[in-house]
């Protein structure tokens, strides 16, 4: 498939999933209790090991091979900027910039979010800034329970705080976003189409250069917690 031929997630399910809400208040309702894996222990702390402590705190969550953090960490020089992703293949890979000229505000972790997510929410300080930038949309209606809005996690990200913001190409994702914070928050949380002038990832960049409407939500979880 060549760079600028992307396509939008090909799913038979055309609007929020009929099932998303009782799953969210399920998850609301309930603790998740899945046991957190020493390697996503260890990478919190490393996560937060560079930190001041006083610097406030930016999640670049599902970061990939990372250009979003060091924009991020570009852009807000006086915060401490996380990148996390689970692989470490895209971690590794080549960065815009020489190493020299990487920002110092910043560190890469690989971890799974499923646990990362829950550590920060019960150790880590709140966050100022969260980004969850074009993740999987798992489309295919079968694998909602993939999708972070009816992911059992979901509770924890809402408590972590700060402004949220979920951008995707695909509409649906972020309008099951939008519906499983509403009812977290018990308030509406809009959600909106916009032109990536300057792309802030790698995806963004393929699927605004493909023609593809993107979708945002902004949320402040500020009192969330
Ligand atoms: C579609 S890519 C988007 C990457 C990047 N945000 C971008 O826009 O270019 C989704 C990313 O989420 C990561 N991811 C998916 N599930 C994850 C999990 N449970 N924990 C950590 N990273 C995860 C994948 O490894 C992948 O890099």
């Amino acid at each position: 498939m060549s760079y600028a031929n992307s396509r939008i997630p090909a799913s038979a399910q055309q609007g929020v999933h009929e099932r998303l809400a009782a799953r969210v208040r399920t998850h609301l309702e309930h603790p998740f209790r899945k046991p957190v894996a020493d390697c996503n222990r260890a990478a919190h702390a490393r996560a937060l090991a560079g930190w001041d402590g006083r610097a406030p705190l930016i999640l670049d969550a599902g970061c990939g091979v990372g250009h979003s953090t060091i924009e991020l960490a570009r852009t807000f020089p006086d915060h401490w900027v996380i990148g996390v992703d689970q692989s470490e293949e895209r971690l590794q890979r080549r960065k815009p910039y020489p190493a020299a000229l990487l920002p110092d505000n910043m560190v890469f972790v690989r971890a799974d979010l499923v646990d990362f997510w829950r550590l920060l929410a019960e150790n880590g300080p709140r966050l100022a800034r969260h980004y969850i930038l074009y993740p999987n949309p798992w489309p295919k209606i079968g694998h909602l329970g993939r999708r972070w809005p009816a992911h059992p996690v979901f509770p924890f990200i809402c408590r972590l705080g700060g402004t949220l913001e979920c951008r995707s190409n695909w509409a649906v994702y972020v309008a099951e976003f939008a519906l499983a914070l509403e009812l977290a928050l018990g308030r509406a949380v809009p959600w909106e189409t916009f032109a990536a002038e300057q792309a802030l990832t790698p995806f963004e960049r393929k699927y605004r250069d493909s023609g593809q409407t993107l979708y945002r939500l902004c949320a402040d979880l500020g009192a969330a917690r």
